[in-house]
């Protein structure tokens, strides 16, 4: 609440007016892939958060404007852009946390997978950067497939022998922040006071809201579910559809974003209460990467919370079974994909 309290007072006033209970200013955050849909309100809120001393702004093009526009909020953090591959690791030097939103978006009648064939190299070189110049940060992957650019980023920091599978997520909150709100608008609810948690993957059947999990709690009935889940699962493709060839979601996206970065950078300050859904290397189920709930820590994920799993609804149970084998099929594609590289 002190933090939110703060964001909005930094918002609307001069910050320097709020040293009594101004955080400390002192993470470097990097959004790589800046200058696009997603990495430009991305780079927004972030600059509206009071825990950010650093935003570096990388994209392979259009960046220095954006920068510029940035650079003028009168929030802590001082922005700083770097184009193009020959200032990528000056970009990522010392920084605590880096979003990779990065790639192509879908146009109608795609898949995630479809934008495989781009994005995966775009991922497996922008992860090659970071293992060498930031090894420790935190990493957010947003390029789709996620089911197959998690796994991506992870081969890669193996090879370069920098992998610690608690930093590394892929970022599924855009799911829950739909959940949250499509079920507040069914059921009437306090949108502040709904969590929906969200497993599984990050692309149709793979993404698995446990309705029977809502907070607080609250009963559907069987048509509810189905509808609900059905919207949840293609609510990607609905704002695809709506923008008709201009892309997909960007600013729904970059605030779920921004919801995690801010919540990775809380942690990293010392709370010791944050927890988000998050598709993470996982031995939950029998998939090697899995969308849970997780607790996130100082040296980021602490726990993964196994009783989202326990107890779940026959249709939910059914959802689960019958998403493994497209999830298994996307993590394999990920990880042959750098393994089988010459
Ligand atoms: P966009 O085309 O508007 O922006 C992408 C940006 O990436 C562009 O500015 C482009 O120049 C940049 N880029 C391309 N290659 C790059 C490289 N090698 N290094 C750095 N930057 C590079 O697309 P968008 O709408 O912002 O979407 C970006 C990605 O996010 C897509 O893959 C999309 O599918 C995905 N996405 C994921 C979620 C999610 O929930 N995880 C939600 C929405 C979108
Ligand atoms: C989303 O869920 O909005 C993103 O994954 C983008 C997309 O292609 O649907």
């Amino acid at each position: 609440a002190l933090r939110a309290a703060v964001v909005s007072k930094v918002q609307n006033n001069n910050p320097r007016s709020l040293n009594y209970v101004q955080p400390q200013a002192s993470y470097k955050v990097a959004v790589l892939g800046a200058g696009g849909g997603i990495g430009q309100p991305l780079a927004l809120l972030v600059k509206m958060s009071p825990l950010v001393s650093d935003l570096h702004l990388y994209d392979i093009a259009n960046v220095k404007g954006v920068a510029a526009d940035l650079s003028h909020c009168n929030t802590p953090s001082r922005v700083l852009d770097f184009t193009g591959a020959s200032e990528l690791a000056n970009c990522l030097k010392g920084v605590d946390v880096v979003v990779i939103p990065a790639g192509v978006p879908r146009k109608p009648g795609m898949t995630r997978d479809d934008l495989f064939n781009i994005n995966a190299s775009i991922v497996k070189n922008l992860v090659e950067a970071i293992a060498d110049n930031c090894p420790d940060a935190f990493i957010h992957i947003i390029s789709n497939p996620v089911n197959s650019t998690v796994p991506i980023a992870a081969e890669v920091l193996k090879q370069k022998g920098v992998y610690d599978p608690k930093k590394l997520f892929g970022v599924t909150t855009l799911d829950v922040v739909r959940a949250n709100t499509f079920v507040a608008e069914k059921k009437n609810l306090r949108l502040i006071d709904v969590d929906v948690p969200v497993i599984g993957g990050h692309a149709g059947i793979t993404i698995l809201p446990l309705l029977s999990k809502t907070k607080p709690s609250v009963t559907f009935t069987d048509e509810e579910v189905e509808k609900l889940t059905v919207r949840i699962q293609n609510a990607g493709t609905e704002v695809v559809e709506a923008k008709a060839g201009a892309g997909s979601a960007t600013l729904s996206m970059a605030y779920a974003a921004a919801r995690f970065v801010e919540s990775s950078l809380r942690a990293l300050d010392g709370d010791t209460d944050v927890y988000e859904c998050s598709f993470v290397q996982s031995n939950l189920t029998e998939l090697p990467f899995f969308a849970s709930r997780i607790k996130i820590g100082k040296n980021g994920v602490e726990a993964l919370i196994p009783s989202d799993l326990q107890g779940l609804t026959e249709y939910e149970q059914k959802g689960l079974e019958a998403l493994k084998e497209e999830l298994e099929a996307s993590i394999q594609k990920g990880v042959d994909f750098v393994q089988k590289q010459p």
